[in-house]
């Protein structure tokens, strides 16, 4: 044998004997070990599903179904025992735990409630070929023993869908890239200054004005307005639609309405009632930034508008969590109106953030009111932890974004609970390259997919604390972007790089680990028909 063929056969021989212990998952498991040997889908797969309350087990496995058939180029049919791919109930595992145990016979897959079954099956999709083309002969998956659940509760993107607005197809895109990567909090930001993005019934000026403006482009600095009349928002029956394509991935619809500042869309649709200054003119805002046109708090018809609205958000979003904003709220109108110095000097206080927090208490209050079912967990960003703590409503959690690490632990040593969004390294709208031509956004190219996995969110977090740390949270603001390709190229790959974080236990992560595995699905993001940035993919 010639020197260069016994090479050639080694390489081959090391990338076969390498190919099963490296497959590309991600998020990494718990727990992975594989065994020798693959288990090969036949043309016919015969399957059987534990039953179920509502047979929603039944209901994961026919949502994938189709993908499992075209991945592993087998037809799928159900019988009752026997089968070759089984789903069975382990009621001990934990609700978004799983095992999957494949061996040259078969494929046993065990959780104990729906979103377990979801999740495995998520990985036997991964654990399989992605092709153009159909499969000239079915797959093989190697054989292994998975044992996994996620790290935290709360695995979030955040989407800004008001600065620009993305339309029902291209949230159910990114709600597919989500589910892909086992994630679960869909944070939708629905309004903003510059567009008012869910109908409200009670206020249809909230949609007729306010998800409406007159300028595409947000200005800031060279970056000038145009004239072009840019508008969008969600009817009711819409959002039903996302939430019901969301729930049958296991994700859950976190709406938020950002108030009392970044509200001018809402103030230029009801003046009269949410304006500080309601003689004067008020818009739709056509420029970035932060504005000092905020609500004003102290107008008890502005309260009674707001709660109106919290009612039809909470018959509309069925989940535990309400995000009512809270970040960026200049205080200065609010400083210059006799209603609200009157309401400031009512609170025995000087400092007007007072007013902001004492809104949330009487929507807070309003809330608790409410039937248990019709009760909300409200989020606020972490500038809400700084004003009268007393005047902050119990039942709430803080999302931090700015000086993140510090405020997190501060709401954990309060007893609040917390979901970390650092901006730096999590707001995925950044750059991600310094490479010349990467497309406008924010940011300089310093958070890369390197920065971004490097986060480690419990770092020096007491271990008496880290229980509050409900998760992580990427972001994706819009002020510069309004094509579905350029939010996905800012998505990928580096959401995955988050989702791990959220998923895969601290000890096991590892970055030229994750790299490896995510440009070995290479494949797969090519079939998703996802734009994604290449920089991470290129050959060395
Ligand atoms: C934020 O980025 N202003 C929450």
């Amino acid at each position: 044998m010639r020197v260069t063929s016994f090479i050639t056969l080694l390489l081959t021989f090391i990338a076969f004997s390498t190919s099963a212990a490296t497959s590309a998952l991600v998020p990494q498991p718990a727990s992975v070990a594989y065994a020798d040997g693959e288990f090969v889908f036949s043309p016919v797969t015969t399957y059987s599903v534990a039953s179920f309350p509502g047979d929603s087990i039944a209901g994961v496995f026919d949502s994938l179904k189709n993908d499992l058939e075209k991945g592993a180029g087998t037809t799928f049919r159900q019988v009752k025992k026997h089968a070759v791919l089984s789903l069975e109930v382990n009621a001990d595992l934990a609700p978004e735990a799983y095992t999957l145990d494949v061996t040259p016979k078969g494929i046993a897959i065990r959780a104990s409630r729906p979103a377990g079954f979801f999740y495995a099956l998520q990985t036997l999709r991964q654990l399989l070929p992605y092709s153009f083309t159909p499969l000239a002969s079915p797959a093989s998956v190697p054989c292994l023993s998975i044992t996994d659940a996620p790290r935290f509760g709360w695995r979030g993107f955040m989407l800004d869908d008001a600065r620009h607005f993305f339309g029902k197809d291209e949230v159910k895109r990114v709600l597919d890239i989500m589910a892909t990567y086992k994630m679960n909090r869909f944070h939708w930001h629905l309004a903003d200054d510059q567009g008012w993005r869910v109908e409200i019934k009670k206020y249809p000026r909230l949609t007729d004005a306010g998800a409406r403006r007159d300028s595409k482009t947000l200005g800031w600095g060279e970056l000038k307005p145009d004239t072009i009349t840019y508008e969008g928002y969600y009817t009711q029956d819409d959002i039903r639609e996302i939430i019901a394509y969301a729930a049958d991935r296991f994700i859950e619809v976190v709406p938020e309405i950002d108030i009392p500042g970044h509200s001018m869309a809402a103030i230029a649709s009801y003046p009269e009632v949410l304006a500080c200054d309601p003689g004067h003119p008020h818009e739709v805002w056509i420029l970035q930034g932060i504005s000092a046109d905020v609500m004003n708090v102290a107008n008890p018809a502005a309260v009674q508008m707001t709660k109106d609205i919290l009612d039809e958000l909470i018959a509309l979003f069925p989940y535990r969590y309400m995000h009512l904003g809270g970040d960026e709220c200049p205080t200065r109108k609010w400083e210059a109106n006799e209603q609200c110095i009157a309401q400031l000097d009512s609170l025995g206080s000087t400092n007007f953030r007072d007013l902001q927090l004492n809104f949330y208490k009487l929507l807070g209050e309003h809330i608790a009111a409410k039937p248990e079912a019709d009760r909300r967990t409200l989020i606020f960003w972490n500038e809400a932890l700084y004003g009268n703590p007393e005047l902050l409503p119990k039942d709430i959690a803080i999302m931090a974004w700015v000086a993140a690490d510090r405020d997190a632990r501060k709401a954990a040593e309060r007893g609040l609970n917390t979901i970390l969004t650092p901006q730096i390294p999590y707001y995925l709208n950044r750059k991600q390259s310094t490479q010349a031509g990467e497309p406008l956004s924010q940011g300089s190219g310093r958070e890369n997919l390197e920065v971004v996995y490097k986060y480690e969110p419990l770092r020096n977090v007491p271990a008496e604390l880290q229980d509050k740390y409900l998760g992580v949270q990427a972001n994706l603001w819009t002020e510069y972007i309004h094509t579905p390709e350029h939010l996905e190229y800012l998505m990928l790959p580096r959401l995955a790089a988050v989702a791990e974080t959220a998923w895969t236990p601290a000890e096991l992560r590892d970055y030229t680990d994750f790299r490896t595995r995510i440009r070995a699905q290479r494949p797969m993001l090519d079939t998703s028909g996802w734009n994604f940035c290449r920089h991470e993919f290129m050959n060395e």
